[in-house]
């Protein structure tokens, strides 16, 4: 298949995970016979020193005219610890989101059987957790209008939702329920906000379509903690675009590392993966960040056209990898891998012949020669 793909490594430790994606990606192409085309562009904070703002025009444009965009992370101290700033970072994102109509955001998350040790949750809670969640990510409280009083004293954010945005979020998380446990649960806070008794109305409506999902509603208060007491219950979670932030960050913790978690946002027209960690910008530059949510996230990407055979060996090789401990210090205290390592380590993996029998002794020696 030939793919354009718009890269935007961004800030911080995004350059370094984004670099292990693009390497493994192009294995991929190798391996498969595909045409991959890759250009990169600047966005975020290396966006505004160069040029003032974190989505120049140009960067846009190579991501209209894409296939798909594989994005790093944004954001820096200097902007995060100054409420005044005017241009800031995540603007760049949020006008990407809504500039290519991603309306929505895809969260996979699940507790890895190596992992389960890493997680602040008890082993036994959070085992056999599997789900994905599904953000509404162009509207809500984000988009709506924004407004401070002249005094200063007061602000506002409003936020609107229309059945429209709600609709096109939930036929897709609907769908996603079919093809897996066939649960559904609307994350809201309808016993307060009107937009969220109107998420339940709609969502509602819309489960008579789809008769073989069961549909539950928790309130984002409850939802939250359920997500530490029992995990195991969710399937697919569909929610607006704030508690949809909120509850992804916790629903990571049951992987172990946020380090680890992919995504995929996707629109009409176009599609962006990118990790859902931020820029770590204390770890920068060390080889130190955990380059699976990235690489993850590439897989996201290939799913997207179809080409699951591909993004399962990448998933594949990333669990080897977790089996073998090839892992960043995130998941290896003691004997941890650079993030270039586990990328040329997972490389390696995708490269060997589809036939390749893993047994233990190989995997030792794999692991061995890229020390
Ligand atoms: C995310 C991030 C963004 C968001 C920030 C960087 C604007 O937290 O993708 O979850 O709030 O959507
Ligand atoms: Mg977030």
């Amino acid at each position: 298949m030939k793919l354009k793909i718009a890269v935007l490594p961004g800030d911080g430790i995004g350059p370094e995970v984004t670099k292990q994606s693009v390497k493994i990606l192009k294995a991929i192409d190798e391996r498969f016979d595909h045409d991959f085309e890759f250009e990169e562009a600047i966005v975020g904070a290396i966006a505004i020193d160069r040029t003032g703002d974190p989505l120049p025009h140009s960067t846009l444009e190579l991501c209209k005219e894409s296939d798909a965009v594989l994005f790093g992370a944004i954001g820096h101290p200097k902007y995060d610890n100054d409420p005044a700033a005017k241009v800031r970072p995540e603007q760049g994102l949020l006008k990407l989101r809504k500039e290519l109509g991603l309306y929505a955001n895809i969260r996979p998350v699940r507790a890895y059987e190596n992992l389960l040790e890493h997680s602040p949750l008890r082993p036994e809670r959070i085992a056999g957790a599997d789900m994905v969640i599904y953000r509404e990510l162009t509207g809500g409280i984000y988009f709506g209008e924004k407004s401070t009083s002249e005094d200063g004293q007061t602000a506002n954010d409003l936020c609107t939702y229309s059945t429209y945005e709600i609709e096109r979020l939930a036929h897709l998380a609907f769908k996603a329920a079919q093809k897996r446990k066939k649960k559904l649960t609307l994350i809201d806070k309808a016993n307060v906000l009107e937009t969220s008794r109107l998420w339940r109305k709609t969502v509602t409506n819309m489960a008579k379509e789809y008769p073989d999902v069961s549909l539950d509603f928790l309130f984002i208060d409850n939802a939250a903690m359920q997500m530490v007491l029992d995990p195991k219950q969710f399937d697919v979670i569909v929610t607006e675009n704030m508690f949809g932030d909120i509850i992804s960050d916790e629903a990571s913790v049951i992987g172990g590392s946020i380090g680890l978690l992919a995504s995929a946002s996707v629109g009409f027209e176009n599609a962006l993966f990118e990790p859902i960690h931020g820029s770590f910008p204390q770890a920068t530059g060390k080889g130190i960040a955990n380059p699976v949510a990235s690489i993850l996230s590439a897989a996201l990407l290939l799913d997207h056209f179809n080409l699951n055979r591909e993004a399962d060996v990448i998933r594949k090789a990333v669990e080897e990898s977790i089996k073998l401990n090839v892992c960043t210090q995130d998941l290896n205290k003691n004997n941890h891998y650079s993030t270039e390592k586990v990328g040329d380590f997972l490389e390696g993996r995708i490269s060997e012949s589809e036939h390749h029998h893993i047994n233990d002794n190989n995997l030792t020696i794999g692991q061995m020669t890229i020390i």
